[in-house]
């Protein structure tokens, strides 16, 4: 693990990308190297669109997902149903809702505020909830490439789906996500491209960490 407390600058790292880029597998791995808290972001919509779900609303009542935004509680990201392919969709349609996007953003700026620094991973962690992050990735990979990881993932626990269909839903997630008025996925001026479709989870993580140790505070 790194020394991290060097003149206690706080080190809050954005990392933005598209459905399936590996971003969450990456900021995970980030953040248990540098001992920070990681916050999946793409976990919070997911819950509220659960909730939804639960209470018995359709996912176009606004009015009921502002409601589930304001009231979440921790306890619900631990849910699996989350991780659901299902959820992913549902969590896009219910996160273009302003009252929710401002709810979850207060939630996430509380998490960002950690005193040592914070990981977030999402769609607009660079440019809007942690603005001034010291260091910002944008990490993206070929639809195809992302379709086939997410579907090995979706394998894994069980769920059984065709690569094109997964395909569709990552193409269709894109477009809303990068269409929606309010915060929409698009990378910060001053985030560090990366592409992965080449790239393993190993050579990933490293040029990750390169990119971070160049804008840590020394
Ligand atoms: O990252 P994940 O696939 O779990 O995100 C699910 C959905 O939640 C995304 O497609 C996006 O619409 C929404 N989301 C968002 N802003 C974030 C994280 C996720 O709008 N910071």
């Amino acid at each position: 693990m790194s020394d991290l407390h060097v003149g206690d600058i706080p080190l809050v790292i954005a990392i933005d990308g598209p459905a399936a880029s590996g971003k969450g597998t990456l900021a995970k791995r980030i953040a248990a190297h540098y001992g920070l808290p990681h916050l999946d972001t793409g976990l919070l919509y997911r819950a509220v669109a659960l909730t939804v779900i639960d209470a018995g609303y359709k996912l176009d009542d606004h009015q009921a997902a502002a409601r589930a935004a304001a009231s979440l509680i921790a306890d619900r990201l631990a849910d699996p149903r989350l991780r659901e392919r299902a959820m992913g969709e549902a969590a896009s349609r219910i996160s273009s809702v302003p009252a929710v996007r401002s709810a979850l953003l207060a939630w996430q700026q509380r998490f960002a505020g950690n005193a040592a620094g914070a990981v977030l991973d999402g769609r607009d962690i660079g440019t809007v909830v942690c603005p001034h992050a010291r260091v910002k990735l944008f990490i993206t990979a070929a639809p195809e490439e992302r379709a086939r990881r997410r579907h090995l993932e979706l394998q894994r626990r069980g769920e059984t789906t065709s690569v094109g269909a997964i395909l569709a839903d990552i193409v269709a997630r894109d477009a809303r996500d990068a269409q929606r008025s309010t915060a929409p996925l698009k990378a910060a001026a001053d985030a560090v491209l990366l592409d992965t479709t080449d790239l393993d989870p190993d050579a990933a993580f490293a040029a990750a960490r390169d990119v971070i140790d160049r804008n840590r505070p020394h």
